[in-house]
């Protein structure tokens, strides 16, 4: 009988309700999440306020969630969740860069430029930062017309959805490689920033004594038809926090060479991508 007896009797009486879901994976994922669920809660013995506190968080980050910061996001990011999730996918089997969480601020249909443009519109003073490489696939030919979407903080540490200060979209762009898959184009140096702490996130981090500042880093999206989307960051070598990433995102090969040029008044960057062969899927965006 499906009469609950136990606390632990519970779970078994969950499972059977979910096993006539038709689709295996919903079934598969539903099943193991609950017993996951059911193990924590067991593991901790949750307490009812605590279970209170639990659920406040979960509508707390949906009702923080708007057209300027996804909390939702930002919870998995630092939990570490978007990260595992991210190199799980990207396992390097095929020679293919190494992926990188999205993060909260991507946007859909950033300005369309030509290389060598500046994606620094709104004038933003900072440290002029030259940035190329090659888009190759995964056996090192070069990838004509593939999209290298780009979008960064400014030298204070804000996106342009976060700061009234710089135009709409500046510091976003999308460039098209060459036909020896080169691209190249002009902005100026990331700062590392503080991600959102004014949300319940930010309550966590605190109560964590966790810092909340990521190290400086561009944000690339590379794509071309009949290839997988590459989603992925390009980390400062000088940042002092490379080893305390909030959102755990640094790994060796995401680190880029961000070289002081001989006038020391600017900065280079050389990154080259390498795409797998797969279907191109963009994820959905985290704001509008
Ligand atoms: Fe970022």
């Amino acid at each position: 009988m499906n009469i609950v007896t136990t606390p632990a009797s519970v779970l078994d009486i969950a499972l059977d309700a979910m096993a006539r879901t038709p689709d295996p994976r919903l079934r598969e994922v539903m099943a193991s999440l609950t017993r996951h669920l059911h193990a924590f809660v067991q593991e901790v013995r949750l307490g009812e306020e605590e279970f209170e506190q639990a659920l406040e968080f979960l509508v707390a980050i949906g009702q923080a969630t708007g057209e300027k910061k996804n909390e939702v996001v930002l919870a998995a990011d630092i939990l570490g969740v978007s990260t595992l999730v991210a190199l799980l996918n990207n396992q390097d089997p095929q020679g293919e860069s190494p992926a990188a969480l999205l993060g909260p601020f991507w946007r859909a249909n950033a300005p369309d430029c030509r290389c060598g443009d500046s994606i620094a519109r709104s004038g933003t003073p900072g440290v002029p930062l030259a940035v190329s490489g090659v888009v190759r696939d995964v056996q090192g030919r070069p990838l004509a017309d593939a999209m290298v979407d780009v979008w960064q903080a400014s030298p204070v540490g804000l996106y342009e959805n976060q700061d009234p200060t710089q135009e709409e979209m500046n510091l976003r762009g999308r460039f098209r490689t060459d036909a020896d898959g080169r691209y190249h184009f002009l902005s100026v140096r990331p700062a590392g920033y503080p991600v959102p702490t004014d949300g319940p996130c930010g309550v966590l981090l605190r109560a964590q004594h966790r810092h909340p500042n990521r190290p400086a880093h561009l944000h690339f999206m590379v794509s071309k038809p009949g290839h997988k989307v590459l989603v992925s960051q390009v980390y400062a070598d000088d940042d002092e926090n490379l080893e305390s990433d909030p959102t755990f995102g640094v790994t060796r090969r995401l680190i880029g060479n961000y070289a002081l040029q001989a006038d020391g008044a600017s900065a280079t960057l050389s990154y080259d991508f390498a795409l797998e062969p797969g279907e191109m899927k963009f994820p959905r965006p985290p704001i509008p």
